[in-house]
């Protein structure tokens, strides 16, 4: 099945559990803005979608894992582990951009380790969320 793609890199992004797909798409869409404004060397832009995208990224990270306790996923504490080992990094980014010393390539390092995250951790956890009943495409109303 393929889905239509007109943003870089989106169809990487598809576990194939729609509310998860979403939050993805979003912080993807963050990180090409990210990338955007390091190229032209906006660095104050980039300072504040740096922001955004954390903290997007945070409230991601606290739904999976509480997917994962409430559906009792067994792998969880690895789980947990990748995504304080990320939010860590990105800390020290976000800290470092508010002083307008945004690394060159930070776009594509969080994005190499997000595609990463999503195939070595995020795909293992399909099967046995919709075993326990979780509806793969129950999405937010888009109004
Ligand atoms: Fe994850
Ligand atoms: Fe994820």
């Amino acid at each position: 099945m393929s889905t239509p793609s007109n943003s870089q890199g989106r169809e990487n992004f598809e576990i194939g559990i729609a509310e998860i797909d979403l939050q993805h798409r979003q912080i993807n869409d963050l990180l090409q803005r990210l990338k955007h404004s390091a190229d032209k060397q906006y660095a104050y832009a980039a300072s504040t979608i740096l922001g955004e995208l954390v903290m997007q990224t945070r409230i991601h990270f606290a739904v999976e894992e509480s997917l994962m306790r409430l559906l009792s996923f067994p792998d969880t504490d690895a789980h947990v582990a990748e995504h304080r080992h990320l939010m860590e990094k990105l800390e020290k980014f976000k800290q470092r951009a508010q002083d307008f010393d945004v690394a060159d390539g930070l776009s594509d390092f969080i994005q190499t380790w997000l595609l990463g995250h999503l195939d070595n951790y995020d795909r293992k956890f399909v099967a046995h969320f919709i075993s326990r009943g979780i509806d793969p495409l129950a999405a937010p109303k888009s109004d």
